[in-house]
């Protein structure tokens, strides 16, 4: 195709221009001179979720939601998942290349090196009430190591951006397991430089007074490639868009942290678990579809805002679960959770609105079974997002095109009126919630 342009009517005004189209795309600030007189500001879009705007240009993930593929750098999320640690993937996404043996070798000892959180960062966990949420706990202490790393905020540095991510990618298991043993009132646990990734992180959950926790190979494999799978989103824009502000990334990764704690984030999977608690029983699931049809209700960990098939995810975590079940024995809540797959796959409300089901319909099913509380599963998207969020920041920082995320917005309120002082104004009904 040669005529990579888009022309454009403006039938207020019968004036026609000609925009450039890039990568499927055309810039919003082209639209600008899109203007009815010389004093009008000039035609924006409107998008306010995002549901058709690119924010940036990304080589980290691929995705095409109608034929349900997830790239990583290139490379399908099936085949890392299937033969890659979850260290190898994060080195790939923060590094746009695989290691080799060498620098694998050397990548997991550097991770290992930073583990360890100052102590005072236990202080800030002791201090927070016994049943504060775990995701509440983790975002107010990544937010607080950026008051240990004052050099984090150079955030123009190379050298220093890199340390910092080794710093987060190091220490996010070890926070999310102190949380954890904060709430039941257990001693804090070190990380051990023995053991790998996911070992470790299970270690400070779950040792107790055994000289040497094991973890089981399956359960910690199940991790690792529970730990793999995830891809640009609600939480990675949020990390994008306070980064933007040369905000250092403790701040804006604890930015994305609070964006992923939300029901309709990373919190679903904590979601479908008490919902699959309230149906209880496959006699009462016709009943709650109906809610759903109704619109009183929400199908949790069904349905994406890009893929439209199927979550390429969500067929790997069956598989896994599957594997994990084999060892813990089967959760009694998969027999509701697939049975309420299968009706909905096959009514009508569903199929017309593409709905499917996603990640996070069945990592809370696995996760529970491995010995997870609900209130911990979107901890455990927490830990390997900070990955793909880093990897995001540090492609923003190094863009050229890159200038604090500052959105605009149709102003729809009151025109302009002179103030009125107080003992002239009448009761009026408050029309703002
Ligand atoms: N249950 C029932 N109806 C739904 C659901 C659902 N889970 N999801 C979407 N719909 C309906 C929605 O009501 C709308 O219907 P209508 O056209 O009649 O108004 C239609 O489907 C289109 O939905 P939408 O809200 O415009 O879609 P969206 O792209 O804005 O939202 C979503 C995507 C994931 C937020 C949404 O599907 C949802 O709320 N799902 C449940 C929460 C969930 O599982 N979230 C995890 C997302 S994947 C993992 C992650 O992000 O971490």
């Amino acid at each position: 195709m040669d005529n990579q342009t888009l022309t454009i009517t403006d039938n207020r005004t019968n004036q026609t221009y000609t925009v450039p189209i890039y990568r499927g795309t055309i810039r919003a600030m082209d639209l600008r001179q899109i203007k009815t007189s010389p004093s009008d500001f000039g035609l924006m879009t409107y998008d306010p979720a995002f549901m058709n705007t690119a924010s940036c240009q990304s080589s980290v993930t691929f995705l095409d939601g109608d034929a349900g593929i997830l790239l990583y750098r290139g490379y399908p999320i099936e085949q890392l998942a299937e033969h890659c640690t979850f260290l190898e993937v994060a080195y790939l996404l923060l590094n746009g290349e695989l290691p080799d043996a060498d620098q694998l070798t050397a990548w997991n000892n550097e991770i290992k090196r930073h583990t360890m959180i100052h102590e005072n960062v236990k202080k800030f966990i002791d201090g927070f009430h016994h049943d504060a949420h775990p995701m509440g706990i983790l975002m107010s202490t990544v937010a607080a190591l950026s008051t240990f790393y004052s050099d984090a905020r150079n955030v123009c540095d190379p050298n220093v951006r890199r340390k910092q991510v080794v710093r987060l990618v190091a220490k996010m298991p070890t926070l999310a397991a102190y949380a954890y043993r904060h709430r039941l009132g257990l001693p804090y646990i070190y990380p051990d430089p023995e053991l790998c990734y996911t070992k470790n992180y299970m270690n400070m959950l779950w040792k107790r007074t055994e000289p040497k926790y094991v973890a089981n190979p399956v359960l910690s494999r199940a991790l690792e490639v529970l730990f793999i799978l995830h891809e640009q989103n609600c939480s990675t824009s949020a990390m994008r868009a306070v980064g933007s502000s040369n905000a250092d990334p403790f701040a804006s990764a604890a930015a994305a942290i609070a964006a992923l704690s939300g029901p309709l984030h990373g919190g679903a999977n904590e979601e479908v678990l008490l919902m699959l608690k309230e149906i209880g029983a496959k006699e009462n699931i016709p009943g709650f579809i109906e809610q759903v049809k109704n619109g009183k209700r929400k199908l949790m960990g069904f349905g994406h805002r890009v893929y439209k098939n199927y979550d390429p995810r969500a067929r790997i975590i069956k598989r896994v679960a599957e594997e994990v079940f084999e060892v813990t024995g089967r959760n009694p809540k998969l027999d509701i959770a697939l049975e309420l797959e299968k009706i909905a796959l096959s009514d009508e409300y569903f199929i017309k609105r593409k709905l499917y089901p996603n990640v996070d319909f069945y990592s809370g099913i696995i996760y529970q079974a491995m010995g997870f509380t609900p209130d911990q599963f979107t901890v455990l998207f927490g830990i390997p997002r900070t990955v793909g969020w880093l990897a995001q920041w540090q492609e923003m920082m190094r863009d050229s095109d890159l200038k604090i995320a500052r959105p605009r917005q149709i102003y729809i309120g009151e025109s302009r009126r002179e103030f009125v002082p107080l003992t002239l104004r009448r009761q009026r009904e408050m029309v703002h919630g």
